[in-house]
């Protein structure tokens, strides 16, 4: 049965910019030296996940959804203004981040959505993986030759706590409470971005029972395992996931079917995405 939470944080996003993740990276895997070079991109190694970071303006350049399909584009005069600039921001620059791995025009890409809503290319191309998440002033990608998924959440300092019974596994439900109150919001936002990770790498996004996935294991470490209920292992198999720092703030994670992935991560700048 569909589940009806709704994240922790809203999406409202600002200044269009995609930057190098120059935040700490205390969770990160590996990392790689940055590349600046939209043409390198398409160089996407075994267990190699590039996480993109970008964020966005109040008033979007005027070329910035010209590579969107008919679909997007009605898609987004369908929403509010805030959602609408979000989402154009988003896709616009996933299709044309997505199209120097590919090596096709941005504009050319077709996106296959699945029931659940996730996005993938068709043909041969889909061997390329991405998933893409937004929360406040920042918009994070990750791209694969692995299934992966990310989220990424505004730490706000009063979370919707209610909810927890409904979200939380017992033991991640225990490791909070043994908190002091002041660690709580920051742990609770790393939780829920794990966690999300996980059923956004599935598919299933929300829909998924969230307390069948405990992700309290090395939460304060780089690289752990998601722990699946039985019933879901069977199904799903393992997730390796890693924290991210993209902003102080906020909270986010990756998780990927990989077990030796190594992060990578990158600046898309303005000019090169408008040049596309
Ligand atoms: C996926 C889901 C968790 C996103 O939650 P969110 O925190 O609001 O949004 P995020 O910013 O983290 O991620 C949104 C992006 O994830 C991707 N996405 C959408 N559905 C997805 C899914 N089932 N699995 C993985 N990724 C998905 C999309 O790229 C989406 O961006 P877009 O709206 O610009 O196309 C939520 O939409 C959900 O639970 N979906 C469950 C499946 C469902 O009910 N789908 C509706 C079908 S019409």
């Amino acid at each position: 049965m569909r589940s009806c939470f709704c994240c922790p944080t809203g999406h409202p996003i600002s200044p269009w910019r995609i930057s190098m993740l120059t935040a700490a990276q205390p969770f990160a895997a590996k990392r790689r030296p940055p590349d600046r070079s939209p043409s390198g991109l398409r160089a996407l190694g075994e267990g190699q996940v590039d996480i993109w970071r970008m964020q966005i303006p109040s008033s979007l350049p005027a070329r910035m959804g010209a590579v969107l399909s008919t679909d997007e584009k009605e898609r987004a005069a369908r929403c509010s203004p805030q959602v609408a600039r979000a989402f154009i921001c988003a896709r616009s620059a996933l299709r044309r981040v997505l199209a120097g791995y590919v090596g096709q025009p941005a504009a050319t890409l077709a996106f296959h959505i699945d029931e659940w809503g996730k996005p993938s290319l068709p043909g041969p191309a889909r061997a390329i993986h991405f998933n893409l998440s937004h929360s406040g002033n920042e918009i994070v990608f990750a791209i694969s030759r692995h299934i992966v998924g990310i989220d990424i959440e505004r730490i706000s300092p009063t979370p919707p706590y209610e909810i927890i019974p409904l979200v939380l596994a017992r033991r991640e439900q225990q490791c909070l409470a043994r908190l002091p109150e002041k660690e709580r919001a920051g742990f609770f936002y790393a939780l829920w971005c794990r966690k999300e990770a996980v059923t956004k790498a599935i598919g299933r996004g929300l829909d998924i029972d969230l307390r069948q996935i405990d992700v309290s294991a090395g939460v304060d470490q780089g690289e752990t395992k998601a722990s699946l209920s039985i019933d879901l292992k069977a199904v799903h198999g393992a997730w390796h996931l890693h924290h991210i720092a993209i902003a102080t703030g906020f909270a986010a994670a990756v998780a990927c079917a990989e077990p030796n992935c190594s992060l990578a991560f990158r600046e898309f700048h303005d000019q090169e995405a408008l040049a596309v």
